[in-house]
């Protein structure tokens, strides 16, 4: 371990009250469990993994967290000081440790950088971030002196009644140096509220000054300790990644009804009209509009993609696709480029060539449609015969009339004709018109000589 500033990530709380059965770090925020936005954060400031401290036997933990952090184990919930203390010496380091609460996702990867550097800038013992944000509840209070040095934090259960509260909180993100930390802990005692052993103790166990570095956005002092904060989390991840996506070229009609995940991209001068989501690993190219009241996830799609009030996951769409309201688009659908499907079309499991057009109601499942085919309104490829799925496979330049059946396993060759209201069960080859349906009949007359009703 080199002599550069290592993390340390504290997140073996019970998270009591969040009151769930799911360890609280791991409760998404923008679609992933939040301690992964600490640890990336951490990683970017220091240049390495973080080390994790987690509850005994967190399984689910260690695999969200994989490579990205080196897990150490605390053995009971003592506190944040003996979360701290359990770091074996392997992973202590001479370098200074960069000390993160493991509830604090919205920290920005340059406030840990600003921190790192202002206790770089001259010797101390500690420099640690204080903000006065907007709900201070719950939060420890800094206690500074004239020069400004903090002289202890007094978490807000042990503040003495009756005396002003200080207005700076404490963020629980701090550089220490090495050499005071680690015998420092040793000494810390649990004569608190909580009988545990706070890691802000160890602030009066130090020696030299302990400078403060102020976080310059509120929304960095949100910590999730309930499921009130998760919330205003969400709403304030969401906020940042609109706003990103607005200065990066991008029209969000609506912020407060748009709902995009911190991962999404969405290339410039497209329009996200409002309620709409985009969640996932979605990417959509330039020039795209959106909504309203899209939902789409892990959809791929490239430029001036026009998609209406539908709902699209895990597909990929070639450029100038245009998606009409009300449509369905499941997972493993690919629509090559110009592709257009009107009002209440489904699609699912399924390639569709360039250009073609898949008409109001119809349904293509397990399908494979080539390029410039029309497929009328109300078109169903019946997939399931109640045991098995089966592919439909139609061909370049087809043309299948409006309300037809195509009973999968079919083929329809390049350049057939299907008449409207057909059912299909046979492969129609290159061509051909199929025509499968009973013939009209018209009885002449047959009005006048209908019997009347008594
Ligand atoms: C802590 C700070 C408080 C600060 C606040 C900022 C202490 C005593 N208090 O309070 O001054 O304002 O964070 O968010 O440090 N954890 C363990 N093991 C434990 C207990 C906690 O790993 O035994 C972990 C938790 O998983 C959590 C973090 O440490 O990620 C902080 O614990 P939490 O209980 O949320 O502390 P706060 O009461 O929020
Ligand atoms: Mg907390």
């Amino acid at each position: 371990m080199g002599d550069g500033p290592h993390a340390v990530i504290l997140a073996a709380g019970q998270g009591k009250r969040m009151r769930s059965a799911l360890p609280k770090v791991l409760h998404p925020l923008g679609g992933r469990p939040f301690i992964l936005y600490a640890v990336e954060a951490a990683q970017a400031a220091t240049g390495s993994p973080p080390v994790v401290v987690i509850a005994p036997g967190d399984a689910r933990l260690r695999e969200v967290l994989g490579d990205a952090a080196i897990c150490v184990e605390q053995a009971a919930p003592l506190g944040t000081g003996d979360a701290l203390r359990s770091v074996p010496e392997s992973q202590r380091g001479p370098g200074p440790v960069l000390v993160l609460v493991g509830d604090a996702p919205l920290i920005r990867a340059e406030t840990l950088e600003r921190l790192i550097a202002a206790h770089a800038s001259s010797p101390r013992a500690c420099t640690l971030l204080l903000g006065v944000p907007t709900d201070p509840s719950g939060l420890g209070r800094a206690v500074r002196d004239a020069d400004g040095h903090v002289l202890r934090i007094v978490e807000e259960r042990d503040l003495p009644i009756g005396e002003p509260v200080p207005m700076e909180c404490n963020g629980g993100i701090y550089v220490f140096d090495s050499a005071q930390l680690w015998p420092a802990l040793d000494r810390l005692t649990s004569a608190n509220a909580q009988g545990e052993f706070y890691l802000t103790d160890v602030i009066e166990l130090l020696t030299g000054p302990v400078e403060a570095v102020v976080a310059p956005d509120p929304d960095e002092f949100i910590f999730i300790n309930d499921r009130r904060q998760l919330a205003a989390a969400e709403g304030a991840l969401r906020r940042r990644t609109l706003d990103a996506l607005m200065l990066s070229g991008v029209t969000v009609e609506d912020p407060a009804s748009t709902y995009v995940d911190p991962g999404v991209q969405v290339g410039p001068d497209s329009v996200i009209h409002p309620m709409t989501t985009l969640s996932g690993s979605t990417r959509l190219g330039a020039e795209c509009e959106i909504g309203p009241m899209a939902v789409l996830r892990d959809v791929r799609a490239g430029q001036r993609v026009v998609i209406g009030e539908s709902r699209l996951d895990d597909c990929e769409l070639g450029d100038d696709v245009r998606v009409g309201a009300y449509c369905r688009v499941r997972p493993n659908t690919v629509l090559a480029s110009g592709v257009e499907l009107g009002t209440h079309a489904e699609v699912k499991n399924s390639t569709v060539g360039a250009g073609t057009r898949i008409s109001h109601f119809s349904c293509v499942l397990d399908s494979d449609v080539g390029e410039a085919v029309n497929i009328g309104a109300g078109t169903v490829t019946c997939n399931y015969d109640g045991e098995a799925k089966f592919r439909t496979t139609i061909g370049n330049r087809v043309f299948v009339g409006t309300n037809s059946t195509l009973v999968a396993p079919v083929r329809l060759g390049d350049g057939c004709y299907v008449g409207a209201g057909s059912f299909i069960d046979h492969d129609v080859p290159a061509g051909a018109l199929a025509v499968g349906r009973s013939r009209q009949r018209n009885v002449e007359g047959w009005a006048a000589r209908r019997p009347v009703q008594s």
